[in-house]
Formats: C-alpha cells, structure tokens, sequence
C-alpha cells in the first residue's frame, strides 16, 4: 500500500505528465512550497515541457503561480524558463524567474507572507484553478500528512476547484506530527482569536483534509528538497552578530528582556544563520523561537537544548541539515511546531508574544527607513517575504546587513532608500558589522545621527554627515532635514559611474 493508504485516492495515481494536463493556458495554481521546502517536485517539469510545446505551436500558455514563498529551480526555474509564469505572488528567490520579473514579462506582487492566503481566500486575487501540492502520506481515511512546508497549502486546497497531490517518498514518514494545521475563518467577519499564548502551543490537528472529489491526481516523486548550502561564518558575520548579542545581554541587564529572551524569528540567509549561531556560545538558555523558517542554527540550537521550541511554517536547510532531520523526524517534531504561514506571520500573534525580530536588508537610511527588495529602486532581487509581518508587530524590530555592498562600492546606508518596504515607525535598530544603532525614542535627527556614526562604512561617513549637514541647511523644515535633489544622488553616481563613491 506504501503511503497512499486510500484505496480511493490510490485509483487516482497517474504520471506528472498526465496531471499537468489538468492545467491550462490562464489559469491560476496554487503550488505548496516555501523557501525550498515542500514544492512539488514532477508536475512543475511536466507543466513547463507542455508550455514549452504549446509556445512551439504558436499557442499562448501562461498561468498565474501563487505559492507559500520561494520554491527552487525545479519549479519556479523551469517554469520560468519557457516564459510559463504571466502572475506571480507572494515571494521568490528564483534567478531566472528573477530576470523574467525584472525584464517585464512576469507580473510579480510583492505580497505580506501572512496576508497573501487570506487574500486570495477572499477573492481579491481571482480564482485559485488548481492546487498542486507536495504531501507526504495519505492517511486510509483520506486525510494528508504535510511536508517539509506547510505554508499556504490548506488555504490552497480550501480554495482551489481541483487539486493534484504529489506524494514525495523522499520526505519522512516521521512528518506526522510535527504539523499544526488550524481550521478557523480566515476572513471577516467570522474570524476568532487565535488562542496561541507561547510558540510551542499546539491548537489544531495533524493533517489536511481535502474533499476527495476536488482531487484530480495523485502523483508519486521521490525527490529531496532543494536548498543551498549555508557559506561558511565569515568575520563579517560573526561581527554583526556579536552587536546584536550584546545589545540583547544588555536589554536584559536593563530588565527590558527576560533571561531566556523573547521569541527569536530569525530571516533568511547567512547573517541570520550566523546570528543563529552566536546564540550557540552566548549566555541565554531556554530561548524560543516564533519564525517563519527553520535553518541549520536553529537546529544546532535545539540539539544544544538551549533552544527549547521552534515554530515555524517550513524549513529551510542545507542537504546535511536536511538529511539529519530527515533521520530524527520523530525526535524533532516534539520541539517542532509547523503551522500554516497565516498563523506563523500572524500579527495578532507575533504582537501576543513580543517576538524579537532580525530580518536583512539591502539599504537603510540615515531616518531608518529600510529598503529589503530593490537593487536600485527598480530592480526587484526577492521580494519582502515575512519581514513585514513580523517587522511591523514585533516586540523588538531589528535589521541586518553589512555596511557596503559590490566590493566597497556601494553603501547599504545612503541619504534616503531608494524603495521603501519598512518604514522609520517600525525600524527600531540597525546593525552592521561597524556596530548597532538603536533608534527607539529617538527624533529623526538623533536617528541620522546614530546611524551614521555606529553603522557607516568609515569610506562613507564623511559623504554622509556632509549630505545630512547640508540637508540641514537647504531643507524646508528641520524635522527630518533632507536635500531633495541630492536625496538620491549616491544612486544616479552608482549607476553612471558603478561607485557611490564621489
Ligand atoms: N545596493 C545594491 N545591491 C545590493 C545592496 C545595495 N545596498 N546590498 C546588497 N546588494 C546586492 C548584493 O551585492 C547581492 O548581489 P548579487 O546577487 O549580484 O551578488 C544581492 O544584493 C543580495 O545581497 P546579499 O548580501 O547576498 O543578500 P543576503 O543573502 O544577505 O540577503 C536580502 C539580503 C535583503 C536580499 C534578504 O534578506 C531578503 O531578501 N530580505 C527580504 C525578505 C525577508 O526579509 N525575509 C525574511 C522574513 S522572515
């Protein structure tokens, strides 16, 4: 019977080229997925060869693609590739897919991670066609055991007329468990408070029901996730993430934080990793964390048992990190709670629990405005993901990054961000490898003041304070004293001259 354990479902098995069939030119599909865990790992490919068919034979076939968030090559890559995706949302990270955004021929909106399931439940966004979703069992009675991602998938397979379920043998059986999956209203006016009082909370059931009558296809893969290796710690890293420890020792000592801190929610990429470790040696014991993604120092911290619970929606793991879960699946899942992203990213929850959050970013401002997703201005490189839904209703909001981008050339503090995604209300420290800026209570003028002397290269300092004493001097007001025809200079010279530098 191996793991589809329904006769009835069983009878639905077919090739991923079969199933792709039940998609076609306009519509939308809801793939699971989430930071490269939990996609579905035949149908993507089989759907891609098709469109690439049909574009041969001079027929149009672009569908609109809805996910949890990032997915890998095998999906958003080759769907990409043969110009197959017209729509997209909520989060990408897909270099080809990447380029197809940047050069106008996907449609790409840039969505909250917590909100966009709620928003296509309610309509806003069209119908949801087809899902396609990644499981790892199918129960006798029908119900699905989730992967490695939870993400949008119930509100997926709630919204989707017809659904394609690809059975992954590569993922653990030991899955069961691990999951949260919580039926209530996601929309008004029915909902209800979510009752999550602390991150290891569990509130709702272990598997996703779906009407068999919905289900089209049962799919059967037997293909690992695909993530990248984490770099190794660099000096750069482990810099940033010793300011931010200080800074949390000192906010205990100061009574502001308990010992074993607040909830961590930790973003994605290699700073966040190395945060992740410098937990490992510091001082703080019985930490939890209320994220979005699980990565490999998070792992390291429950193993260390100075993490004692992690929630999440997905993982995000290198191949070591994977396989290691993988193998101890049934251990993990009793400190590891997978939860549906609108329930992870939930701003009543994050603001109940008073995460503390670290996010990246790619610039900030000398007021503390953050720019996550533009290169630029205009060119998209992944997209905001769940830093605004925690950024904006976390207990402590932080952000980090190095000081200077492209070998020097750029500073990652400039006059004013040439995009907004989090603004000065909500950005409350900033940290470099050159130090930490903590902007809360302070004035916008006390704020350029910080950020300036504790996160700017020293190559930029003095262009900065010369910008900010000239602002003072031309601006119209001296609340947040700008020059508004240099404001974004330092852009126009990297983009005419390929330095910031003057
Ligand atoms: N100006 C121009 N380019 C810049 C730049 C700047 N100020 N800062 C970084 N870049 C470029 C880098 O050079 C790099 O370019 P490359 O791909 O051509 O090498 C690219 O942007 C990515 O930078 P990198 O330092 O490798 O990024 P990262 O892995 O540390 O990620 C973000 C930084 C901001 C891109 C990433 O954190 C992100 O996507 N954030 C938004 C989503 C998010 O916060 N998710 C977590 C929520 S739970």
């Amino acid at each position: 019977m191996g793991r589809i354990k329904s006769g009835e479902f069983r009878g639905k098995t077919m090739s991923a080229e079969q199933a792709a069939t039940f998609i076609v030119d306009g519509m939308n599909v809801g793939f699971s997925g989430f930071t490269g865990s939990g996609y579905p790992k035949a149908v993507p490919g089989a759907l891609a060869a098709q469109i690439k068919q049909a574009h041969k034979a001079g027929l149009p076939f672009k569908i609109g693609v809805f996910t949890g968030a990032s997915t890998a090559p095998e999906m958003d890559g080759v769907l990409a590739e043969v110009d197959g995706i017209g729509w997209r949302m909520p989060y990408q990270s897909d270099p080809v897919l990447r380029r197809k955004i940047n050069e106008g021929v996907t449609d790409y909106c840039d969505i909250h991670l917590g909100l966009s399931g709620p928003l296509t439940a309610s309509g806003f966004l069209g119908q949801l066609d087809v899902a396609v979703i990644e499981i790892t069992a199918i129960t006798e009675d029908g119900e699905l055991v989730p992967s490695s991602s939870l993400g949008n998938n119930l509100l997926w397979i709630e919204t989707a007329r017809n659904v394609i379920l690809e059975v992954n043998h590569w993922q653990s059986a030991d899955l069961l468990g691990m999951h949260d999956v919580y039926y209530q209203p996601v929309l008004p006016p029915h909902r209800i408070p979510i009752p999550i009082t602390a991150p290891g909370d569990r509130i709702g059931v272990k598997t996703l029901r779906v009407d068999p009558a919905k289900v089209v296809a049962v799919v059967e893969t037997d293909a690992p996730d695909r993530n990248t290796p984490f770099k190794p710690l660099d000096d750069q890293s482990k810099l940033i993430a010793a300011h931010l420890l200080d800074f949390l020792r000192h906010e205990v000592a100061a009574g502001r934080l308990p010992r074993g801190l607040l909830p961590l929610q930790s973003g994605v990429g290699n700073i966040a990793n190395a945060v992740l470790a410098g937990l490992l040696d510091g001082p703080f014991d019985q930490i939890t964390s209320y994220t979005e993604v699980i990565q490999d120092g998070m792992v390291d911290l429950l193993d260390s048992g100075k993490m004692t619970v992690a929630s999440a929606t997905a993982f995000s793991l290198s191949p070591q990190y994977a396989e290691k879960l993988n193998d101890d699946a049934a251990e993990y899942a009793k400190r590891i709670v997978l939860r549906p992203q609108n329930i992870s990213n939930n701003p009543e929850v994050i603001r109940r629990l008073g995460v503390i959050a670290c996010n990246g970013l790619i610039e900030a401002d000398i007021y503390g405005n953050v720019n996550s997703t533009h290169i630029m201005g205009s060119r998209m490189q992944n997209g905001l993901g769940g830093s605004g839904d925690f950024t904006r209703n976390a207990y402590i909001s932080s952000f980090v990054t190095p000081s200077v981008a492209k070998g020097g050339a750029i500073s990652c503090v400039v006059p004013m961000v040439s995009h907004v995604d989090h603004t000065e209300h909500d950005v409350q420290v900033v940290i470099t490898e050159q130090g930490l800026a903590d902007l809360r209570g302070l004035a916008p003028r006390k704020r350029a003041r910080q950020i300036i002397d504790k996160c700017a290269h020293p190559d930029f300092r003095p262009g900065l304070e010369e910008y900010f004493e000239r602002a003072r001097r031309v601006a119209a007001a001296q609340h947040t004293p700008h020059d508004l025809r240099e404001a974004l200079g330092w852009h126009v010279r990297y983009l005419e001259t390929g330095s910031m530098k003057p």
